[in-house]
């Protein structure tokens, strides 16, 4: 079911029992998304899996060294088409909304009770509080502070750390590494680290089923997250491993990190 070109990370975090992943949209990895979330929501039945950002990895921005090179793609007549420069990763996450519903059970709290804190300039009463609980916005400063008054959450229990919208923006300019491309659609390893360094902590479990070269691990390394890898391909498995362990100057650093698990 699930196929090439799909990159699905999965996380299952210990506290907040939320799990994000990412793909690059084809038909299969819709399959993916559609099965992990029937699995999850069936665990985790509070929660939802909103679809979040649509990022464009572009390909062909000013200073790329490959600029040149795909400029030469572009075909200046009888264009009828356009040229493929960028490739899409759909972001969807399991997001902290459950807690709120959870913890307002608990405490025998209704919504209104909360909700009447903060009124509209007119003095009635909005949905702020149902739209945090759904997830369909996130809590603010001033929002947070009824929550936190009744519920005990803070801003760190409900708002995931990828939520930095003053730096962090849809549109990503990576180029390819200078290392000898192994894998045609090997992937640079900057633009990896930057997906697992937002949406994952220190120690947790990177999952990429489609590992080609590699990539994912490497990065893993140089985050310390733990990670599990499936190829299908022997000579791709192959090529991961031995760059993954490349990654293992030392020896105690393997014996730290790495159980040498390969099958
Ligand atoms: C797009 S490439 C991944 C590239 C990788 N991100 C990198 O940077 O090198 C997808 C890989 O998934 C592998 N693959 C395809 N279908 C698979 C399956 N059903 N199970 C395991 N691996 C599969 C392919 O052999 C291919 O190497």
């Amino acid at each position: 079911m699930i196929e090439k070109h799909s990159i699905i990370k999965l996380r299952i975090e210990k506290q907040s029992k939320g799990v994000k992943f990412i793909h690059q949209p084809n038909k299969s990895a819709s399959c993916a998304v559609l099965l992990l979330s029937v699995i999850f929501n069936s665990t985790h039945p509070n929660n939802s899996l909103p679809f979040k950002q649509f990022i464009i990895w572009n390909k062909r921005f000013d200073v790329s060294s490959k600029k040149g090179f795909l400029d030469g793609f572009i075909v200046r007549e009888k264009l009828n088409n356009w040229n493929k420069m960028a490739e899409y990763i759909l972001f969807y996450t399991f997001d902290n909304s459950w807690k709120l519903k959870e913890e307002r059970k608990k405490r025998n709290i209704s919504q209104q009770t909360i909700q009447r804190e903060i009124l509209s300039k007119n003095g009635n009463i909005t949905g702020w509080y149902s739209n945090i609980e759904t997830g369909k916005n996130l809590p603010t400063k001033e929002t947070i502070k009824p929550i936190t008054k009744h519920l005990g959450l803070t801003i760190e229990d409900l708002v995931p750390k990828y939520h930095n919208l003053k730096k962090d923006h849809s549109v990503w300019n990576y180029d390819f590494d200078n290392d000898k491309k192994e894998h045609e659609t090997q992937k640079p390893i900057s633009l990896i680290e930057n997906i697992i360094s937002h949406t994952t902590d220190e120690n947790d479990i990177v999952l990429d089923c489609f590992m080609g070269s590699g990539t994912t691990g490497v990065a893993c390394k140089n985050l310390k997250r733990k990670f599990i890898g499936i190829e299908k391909e022997k000579k791709f498995f192959e090529l991961s491993k031995n760059r993954i362990l490349g990654q293992y100057n030392k020896e105690s650093d393997l014996k730290n990190h790495f159980d040498k698990k390969f099958y």
